[in-house]
């Protein structure tokens, strides 16, 4: 456990967080190294187990999740690959020291400049979620002489039975190519000079708690591999994208990345010499907390609100997906806890992180838990609220890793 109580004191790792957030201030995000590194390393030996003398198995940690730039530093110096959507998440991997040949850009809208780029970076596979961008591509490589590795991101139809907003590979949905459109495409790519189908990707969503869905994906992939084994197109990879989900809530039951990385690694036995995981929350999901101050206690006739000091603008998982992320007491208070329905500042009902069992006074502080994954990332300056701090926590010590925006920076861009 790297976040847990000793004498009533919570702790991430070695470091007191109550020290810690007297020092910092709140809202406040911090990063354990070591929850970071044990999950980081329960992917590389469950991917490894599988590993032969002809196939090699590969992590693309999924940017989005968590771009900071110290934490995509220390990934990259640990040789796992990445995968991007924007020309800003590709800058944000260069400069952490990426190796541009480890890196996958998935995306359904990429634009003709953030194509280019990536063409001349030199990256690894370009992810491609239609026909459209299929032709653009091919162009451009072509006007720049160049001979591009790509993947056709398919949709498979299949229902993850997760959050609506977060289920990407249904029918219905924006992302992927439908199979038969897909089949057409690499007969295509075939034919041009300029492009190279090396893989097959494929997401089907995130927050995903059982392994079925997963398991159907690949088959229907897997029967994509064949058509084109047929048809003499032989592939590297098959990149079956990330989703995996972490426990918010104590007593769910989701499988392990062991038990996730076998389901998918058995079907895939010796058929290609690769396949690409692009994990993001149940990489980091875990490892980072938002510290809060209880900043109003109000006392209404159906229940009482701790209104706290962070929002949903620096956390909006659940403003937005009605997302429950367990809260506790930095200090524990003696005390009956009483129930408080927890509320940020923002000027939206929708503020809100739910009701929970609390001992609280006002000026206490809290933290939130499981934000490593989709916190800061989506944080935004809404009700021109600087964003969080970030802290990353390495046993004893602690250092800053991003600043608390400043109100000057705030309005920097701006002209009167
Ligand atoms: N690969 C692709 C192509 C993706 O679109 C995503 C996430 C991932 C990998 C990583 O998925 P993960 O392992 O993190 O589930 N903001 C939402 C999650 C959006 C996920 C978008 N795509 C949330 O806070 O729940």
């Amino acid at each position: 456990m790297t976040i847990a109580y000793t004498d009533n004191e919570l702790y991430m790792e070695q470091v007191l967080l109550s020290d810690l957030v007297k020092q910092v201030g709140t809202p406040t995000y911090v990063y354990s190294q070591a929850c970071l590194q044990s999950r980081l390393s329960a992917y590389m030996s469950a991917l490894e187990r599988h590993n032969t003398s002809k196939q090699t198995h590969q992590i693309r940690y999924a940017v989005k999740a968590n771009s900071n730039l110290s934490i995509l530093k220390w990934l990259a110096e640990t040789q796992i690959g990445f995968d991007v959507v924007s020309l800003g998440e590709l800058d944000r991997v260069m400069r952490a020291g990426a190796q541009a040949k480890k890196v996958v850009f998935s995306g359904v809208g990429k634009t003709q400049e953030e194509l280019k780029a990536a063409i001349l970076l030199g990256i690894g596979c370009f992810n491609i979620e239609s026909e459209s961008e299929f032709y653009q591509l091919s162009n451009l490589a072509q006007a720049l002489q160049k001979v591009i590795d790509i993947a056709f991101r398919v949709n498979p139809d299949i229902d993850p039975k997760t959050h609506p907003y977060i289920s990407t590979g249904l029918e219905d949905n924006k992302f992927g190519i439908d199979i038969p459109l897909a089949k057409t495409l690499y007969l295509e790519s075939k034919k041009n000079k300029h492009v190279n189908p090396i893989g097959i990707a494929c997401h089907i969503g995130s927050q995903i708690e059982t392994l079925t869905p997963f398991k159907d994906a690949l088959n229907r992939v897997l029967d994509l591999v064949n058509f084109l084994q047929e048809n003499q197109i032989m592939l590297q990879h098959i990149d079956m994208g990330g989703g995996l989900g972490i426990p918010y809530e104590p007593d769910s039951n989701i499988p392990s990345i062991k038990e996730y990385i076998d389901a998918l690694c058995l079907p895939f036995k010796d058929r290609l010499e690769s396949l690409f995981v692009e994990p993001g929350r149940s990489l980091i999901g875990e490892s980072g907390i938002l510290l809060t101050q209880v900043n109003i206690i109000k006392k209404k006739q159906k229940k009482t609100f701790a209104v706290i000091d962070a929002g949903m603008n620096d956390l909006l998982r659940p403003a937005l997906y009605q997302a429950k992320h367990r809260i506790c007491s930095l200090t524990v208070q003696p005390g009956i806890p009483k129930s408080y329905h927890v509320v940020g500042p923002v000027c939206e009902s929708s503020d809100q992180f739910f009701d929970h069992e609390l001992s609280i006074q006002e000026g206490d502080y809290l933290s939130i838990l499981d934000v490593g994954a989709y916190g800061m990332s989506l944080a935004s300056s809404y009700n021109s609220r600087p964003k969080p701090v970030e802290v990353l926590v390495n046993q004893k010590t602690w250092k800053i890793i991003r600043h608390r925006e400043s109100y000057e920076q705030l309005c920097q861009l701006e002209i009167i």
